[in-house]
């Protein structure tokens, strides 16, 4: 698919046409990741950020909200919450703390890795190779870092630099990539200044960059940022640039599909975004138009409310056993079964495999001195 024909897509009104869209991605997700739906355990350990991200509810700058760091024996609880719900895999998120330290989020790493046999996916924000070389060391199996626009003006203009730092999100994702983190990214869908262009070229972007998972979902403004503060929602109808995406549900599918057709063997959350647009039936609509994976929120309730990145976050009520319940009835509903184990995504394990299978050439078979010397000729 090139980038006029995603454009297309993207503007596409017709209802027909557009479940098509939905069946083929369907068609591919069932193909390629097959019937199962990954359940991840979602802990926001911390609120604190040091970042002034223009869109985000717990940014810096927002100096009403109460501040809360978890310890390690609260995220540990929740980690065993996790097992005990079966899930394969806890995501510990938070701002961008630097009061999460090197050595702290080792021991957490150890602590959870010795007492579970869980996966442990970080969303942490951009922290230094050396760190994320450590976690991985310690026992990280992968991480999440959205590069949220592949346009890097508007990219510069919502997350306003700090300490001298230039962000460089594909960097980071490079290094992850290297590190050999399971590595995850995505985008926000209707950021104010998100060109039709700039969204075709994100999705581009996930294919170049060998993701092996990607979660978009919706802006939603949030009154307490710069940016929730200049803009209400720009639907298809107040819309006044018409080169602007829409922050829409349908805008939402429309990335989910494509994403889905674009990069076949990858693990596509229906996220809690999409799921606050449409509470009704926003995450299983999700889960049929491509995507593969479910984030439960296990956040402790007093915390969860503290960790509004935008106004009316899903989860909010959401408690661990009683959505648990709720959302095995309602993935079975749908005809698909829960996962089972890490649940790597196949783009991972193939790509692992390729590694190893490189690594062991190389190393059982050493090219001999006199062709090294020839090779050097040529
Ligand atoms: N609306 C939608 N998504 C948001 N995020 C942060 N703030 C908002 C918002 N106002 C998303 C970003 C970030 C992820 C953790 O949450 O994409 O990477």
């Amino acid at each position: 698919m090139n980038t006029q024909q995603i454009i297309k897509w993207l503007k596409e009104q017709d209802s027909h046409k557009l479940d098509q869209l939905w069946q083929q991605a369907d068609r591919s997700r069932y193909e390629h990741v097959g019937n199962q739906v990954h359940l991840r355990g979602l802990i926001e350990i911390s609120n604190h950020c040091s970042r002034q991200c223009q869109y985000c509810g717990i940014q810096a700058g927002n100096r009403s909200l109460q501040r809360y760091r978890m310890t390690m024996d609260e995220i540990l609880t929740c980690a065993l919450q996790a097992q005990e719900l079966g899930y394969g895999t806890v995501v510990l998120q938070a701002g961008e703390d630097f009061g999460l330290t090197t050595e702290w989020i080792t021991k957490l790493i150890y602590k959870i890795k010795t007492k579970t046999a869980l996966a442990i996916t970080l969303s942490l924000g951009e922290r230094n190779d050396s760190e994320l070389r450590k976690w991985q060391q310690a026992g990280a199996d992968r991480y999440l870092l959205r590069f949220e626009t592949s346009d890097s003006e508007l990219f510069h203009r919502i997350h306003p630099g700090h300490a001298n730092k230039i962000s460089d999100r594909f960097a980071i994702l490079e290094t992850l990539n290297q590190l050999g983190y399971e590595t995850g990214s995505g985008v926000m869908i209707g950021i104010p200044g998100q060109t039709y262009d700039s969204l075709a070229n994100d999705l581009l972007q996930f294919q170049k960059i060998n993701l092996d998972m990607i979660g978009v979902g919706p802006f939603i403004p949030h009154p307490a940022s710069p940016l929730g503060k200049q803009h209400a929602n720009l639907n298809e109808k107040n819309n006044p640039d018409p080169n602007q995406v829409p922050n829409t549900e349908l805008m939402t599918y429309k990335v989910v599909a494509l994403t889905r057709l674009l990069c076949p063997q990858t693990n596509i959350p229906s996220t809690t975004a999409l799921a606050s647009l449409n509470q009704n039936n926003g995450r299983e609509l999700g889960l049929q138009r491509g995507a593969n994976v479910v984030m439960p929120n296990l956040t402790p309730l007093q915390y969860r409310k503290l960790y509004e990145i935008y106004p009316a976050k899903a989860c909010l009520q959401e408690k661990p056993d009683d959505f648990h319940k709720h959302l095995i009835n309602r993935i079975t509903e749908l005809g698909r079964t829960i996962g089972l184990g890490r649940g790597d995504s196949p783009h991972f394990k193939a790509k692992k495999k390729d590694n190893v299978t490189r690594f062991t050439l190389r190393r059982k078979t050493p090219t001999p001195k006199i062709m090294q010397r020839q090779v050097r000729r040529d």
